[in-house]
């Protein structure tokens, strides 16, 4: 960076590199070309003056790329500090969470649905498992175009899924086990259900038109050229209004104003109000989009051909958005009253962000411990293979997995934090994407389990990971349910409706329900459930997987117990072994003379040991050749010296 810290075309791409948002999107931009990060230490291309990218790309990006990424840049004046000395401990550090789906968890009224009752009657798998803090996707009052995240009522339950009494006896069954529970906030945008929006509509130059992004015009000419992620454009059409209404995902859920302070607040009244009700924090969803760029100006369509929704660089990492998220902090996650460290009377609440597009170091300024806006995000670069998308279907290489970690772990100082998940409800499960051959779904279900379990940062277990769930054998249109399938199976352009489409990356394959028993809805409900099931394997139900003493529920239950016995594996440090050995993970978790190592093979062969001068103990192993490495085997030793 240059002095003042702005860049310009006089900067080079070093300076670039060294910004911390620059870096994050020269790595991004990388990635999604398939290319090596090492390409930017080359010294010739670190000199390289931006003017000269400018002209040399030219061809290749178009007009207005440098200025979108001269605005972005000089948005950012900070830079993340690296803290040294010991980490602070605090509980969301050392927890091990698991999210919960509650719409395919379990249904207790055989509607088919999967709801709150359902999740109290199932608390003692989690607390067996040893579970410290509960995540439930949106449980609010919603018409489900996006299943709950289009929430028409923040502090009402959906009717499907219970009542307010079940949330407070739910709450109380998690603290009574030890257990913490979080809620997922969506306010980066409502239903279009919600009083606010009904409102809005019926009188958009009152006080509620303020609350969303509407714009005047005339109903051919869209306001911009922004993309939605449900398919098509970013707006919609009122007509009743005539006005367009912004929404980055489904026409349901118009996108709020954070830019009106009367929306931050009521943002923050419903975080007290749920506090208040013993909630212990909140998964923010897509939180890192709530600053829009003033006047919404066009997406660049080089930008938006990369990452395949245009005008994402206008909200992505807002102008405000450091702003808006510590002042949330303040006036929202503070409890008020008598405050302790423990479930339900935390001083300040767990504030998780879900952050598509924020790189490390970008992560790093939303959560640095000093800045006080985030604890912890969720960043995707590391859930798919350089080059590839969702939507591809190819076998993904646990090698990114390892170099992503090892990278982002070197550039963490003792103020940072890092969440640790492969799966969630909006992306495919990893057994499949990285090998579908059965015969290594229990070994490598095992090998992603201790990566993540023993790694440096909060795991977040998706349910069914810990059973080795597996993708959906979908055949046809009707299997699936979801709103982002359906509209891209009928936005493809191409020939006849192929579900090839959607096969690889639909957010259905995790969405269908939790297979408890071997019954014929596997104890998921007593009706027909609300989406089918689409696998039938035997040995993988949680009734099968408790009773196998080497499945991987037992190794899920083995590898958490011991995390929770020893602090080296929850806050010690991380020191990876042999870090460019192919196929070969290993790492050293170190705390006050209590170390461990844990060696993963990442691939299907059976590869060599390297040799280590310390002398080592087994304490969980899943092979056992002294020499060599099974498929996807796992081996973790204490170092005795
Ligand atoms: C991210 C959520 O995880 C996803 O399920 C949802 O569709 C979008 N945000 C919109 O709320």
């Amino acid at each position: 960076m240059t002095q003042s810290g702005a860049i310009d075309r006089a900067s080079t791409i070093g300076d670039v590199y060294d910004h911390p948002l620059g870096r994050d999107i020269i790595d991004k931009l990388l990635l999604q070309l398939g290319r090596s990060q090492r390409w930017v230490d080359n010294p010739i291309v670190r000199r390289l003056r931006v003017r000269t990218v400018e002209r040399l790309g030219h061809g290749f990006t178009g007009d207005g790329f440098i200025d979108t990424l001269l605005t972005l840049l000089n948005d950012v004046s900070d830079s993340p500090t690296r803290t040294t000395g010991p980490v602070t401990p605090r509980w969301w550090k050392e927890a091990v969470f698991y999210q919960v789906y509650p719409r395919s968890f379990a249904d207790s009224d055989g509607d088919g649905i999967g709801d709150l009752r359902g999740i109290i009657n199932h608390l003692d798998h989690l607390e067996d498992l040893g579970i410290d803090c509960l995540w439930l996707s949106p449980i609010f009052a919603s018409p489900n175009e996006d299943n709950g995240y289009d929430i028409s009522d923040y502090r009402a339950v959906m009717t499907e899924m219970g009542t307010l009494d079940d949330v407070d006896e739910l709450i109380a069954a998690c603290h009574a086990r030890g257990m913490r529970i979080i809620l997922d906030l969506v306010v980066n945008h409502t239903s279009d259900q919600h009083e606010w929006f009904k409102e809005a509509r019926r009188d958009p130059d009152g006080p509620f038109g303020e609350y969303y992004i509407l714009r005047d015009g005339d109903s051919t000419t869209l306001p911009n050229n922004w993309a939605s992620y449900f398919s098509g454009p970013a707006w919609t059409w009122l007509e009743d209004t005539k006005r367009w209404c912004m929404r980055l995902f489904a026409p349901g859920q118009p996108d709020l104003n954070w830019d009106n302070p009367a929306v931050r607040r009521e943002v923050a009244d419903v975080v007290s109000w749920w506090l208040e009700r013993g909630i212990d924090g909140f998964r923010l969803d897509v939180i890192n989009f709530i600053s829009k760029r003033e006047g919404l100006p066009e997406g660049n369509e080089f930008v938006g051909s990369l990452m395949e929704f245009t005008g994402v660089e206008h909200y992505f990492h807002g102008p405000h958005l450091h702003a808006y998220l510590a002042e949330l902090r303040r006036d929202g996650f503070q409890r008020k009253g008598e405050v302790k460290e423990a479930p339900g009377h935390d001083p300040t609440a767990v504030m998780i962000g879900e952050t598509p597009g924020i790189g490390i170091e970008t992560g790093r300024l939303l959560t640095a411990e000093n800045r006080h806006e985030l604890d912890l995000v969720f960043s995707f670069d590391h859930l798919e293979n350089p080059g590839k998308t969702r939507w591809d279907d190819y076998a993904y290489d646990l090698n990114h997995l390892k170099a992503y970690m090892i990278q982002r772990q070197s550039r963490l100082g003792s103020g940072d934090w890092v969440s640790l998940f492969w799966e969630n409800h909006d992306n495919p499960r990893m057994i499949s994407k990285v090998n579908a051959d059965p015969l290594y779904r229990t070994p490598l279900g095992k090998a992603l389990a201790a990566i993540q379990l023993l790694g440096r940062g909060t795991p977040f277990i998706y349910q069914g990971q810990e059973i080795a769930a597996i993708n959906q054998d979908f055949q046809n249109v009707s299997d699936f349910r979801d709103i982002e399938s359906i509209n891209r199976l009928s936005h493809h352009h191409g020939g006849p409706v192929n579900i090839d489409v959607v096969r690889p990356g639909s957010r259905d394959h995790a969405r269908t329900p939790m297979r408890w028993d071997d019954s014929q809805c596997h104890g998921f409900t007593t009706g027909e459930p609300w989406i089918g099931f689409h696998e039938h394997s035997t040995g993988y139900t949680v009734a099968e997987q408790q009773k196998d003493p080497d499945s991987v529920f037992t190794f899920y239950k083995q590898l958490i117990a011991l995390r929770r016995e020893h602090p080296a594996l929850r806050l010690g440090d991380v020191r990876f072994a042999y870090p460019r050995r192919r196929d070969y993970f290993a790492w050293f978790r170190e705390l006050d003379g209590e170390s461990f190592l844990t060696e993963v093979n990442l691939s299907a062969r059976s590869i060599r040991r390297p040799h280590y001068t310390a002398v080592l103990r087994d304490v969980l192993t899943t092979g056992r050749d002294e020499v060599r490495l099974g498929p996807y085997e796992v081996r973790v030793h204490r170092v005795l010296s």
